[in-house]
């Protein structure tokens, strides 16, 4: 059985950092109202010359070194981005000639929002697993400072910039253990990004995030728990079988209450939210490369992934690190 395994991993974050002090000056709102409701203290701002791509090739480049991978050996690139360079060509392909590797299948996951990076995961891991690729370059990467309404409390302070990237390849050891998918368009308006190509805008502010927070927070807690109900059933597992959680990073009440429904410590869970806030699709490989790098996950341990986001899209892997 061949499976797909974890060989490195790498992240980038822009310089500028944005406090909760600093929000306070940009909305209404507060230190302790955000801490308190969100968990986030600071997030970090994309530069003005700096993209999805450019995020997106410094945590590749970081992951192929520590994957101890060279760019021609990548069999496929996917990238999960809501903030893409352009529509097209896609960031992947930018991305792949900024490597000199023409040739591999290259594309981007654009509409899974912060769902996304489970979704590249997982296609990534169908191609290894089916032995018609033997490795694969999958990012998250997102300037979400691009859009959001810098006018709106309710969204602004919950965002941040950055890139994660995993390399994976074919090994007979097991890795990826399963993944799984599902969306529901019935709750299409509780997030949403309503930017038409070529209409008119029919949603008043269409070119920023819309969201119905709490209403999305309820929802989130109940899929999340089904998801996981489903993971470990697929696989013939106990909750204590996992060794850690690496949600995407949303918010803080939300991790809470599904490291409770796995019975983990918090200290079992992969957090990066107060740092970083919600990177979106690059959330969950920024908090796997940041656990695995300070030596917290370990070669061994079993990882639950999960992330959710507008579609709704939401999805799982199981993951022998
Ligand atoms: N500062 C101060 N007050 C605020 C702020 C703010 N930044 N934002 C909202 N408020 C106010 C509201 O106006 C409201 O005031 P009112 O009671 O006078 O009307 C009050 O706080 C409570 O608002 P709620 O929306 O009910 O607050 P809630 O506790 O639900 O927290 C939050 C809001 C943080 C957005 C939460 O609902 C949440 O995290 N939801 C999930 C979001 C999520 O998961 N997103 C992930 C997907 S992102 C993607 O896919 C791109």
């Amino acid at each position: 059985m061949i499976y797909s395994k974890i060989l490195g991993t790498g992240a980038y974050l822009p310089e500028k950092i944005l406090t909760n002090a600093d929000m306070e000056k940009i909305v209404d709102t507060t230190h302790d109202w955000i801490v308190e409701r969100t968990g986030i203290h600071q997030r970090h701002i994309a530069a003005e010359h700096e993209t999805a791509l450019t995020m997106a090739e410094k945590a590749s480049r970081q992951a192929m070194t520590d994957a101890g991978i060279t760019p021609a050996e990548i069999g496929m690139i996917i990238i999960a981005t809501t903030t893409p360079e352009k529509m097209f060509p896609s960031t992947a392909c930018l991305l792949q000639q900024r490597l000199g590797i023409a040739g591999c299948p290259a594309f981007d996951l654009n509409s899974t929002a912060c769902a996304g990076f489970m979704y590249a995961l997982s296609i990534a891991d169908q191609y290894i697993k089916s032995g018609a690729i033997k490795s694969a370059l999958v990012i998250g990467s997102e300037v979400m400072s691009r859009v959001v309404d810098w006018s709106d409390r309710t969204t602004c302070v919950l965002f941040g910039d950055g890139a994660g990237a995993v390399v994976i390849g074919a090994s007979q050891e097991p890795g990826v253990l399963s993944t799984h998918l599902h969306a529901d368009g019935t709750h299409k308006d509780v997030l949403s990004l309503p930017v038409s190509i070529g209409k008119p805008m029919d949603v008043e502010g269409a070119l920023y995030i819309q969201m119905t927070g709490n209403q999305l927070f309820k929802l989130a807690v109940n899929i999340l728990g089904d998801l996981f109900d489903e993971t470990l059933k697929a696989n013939g597992l106990k909750k204590s079988d996992i060794n850690w959680l690496v949600p995407h990073q949303a918010n803080i009440r939300i991790i809470q209450s599904m490291a409770k429904k796995l019975d983990l410590d918090m200290d079992q869970v992969a957090i990066t939210l107060p740092d970083q806030g919600n990177t979106s699709s690059a959330s969950i490989p920024l908090a796997l490369d940041k656990a695995i790098r300070d030596g917290r996950i370990k070669r061994g341990d079993m990882l639950l992934l999960e992330g959710f986001g507008g579609g709704l899209a939401w999805g799982s892997a199981l993951i022998k690190y």
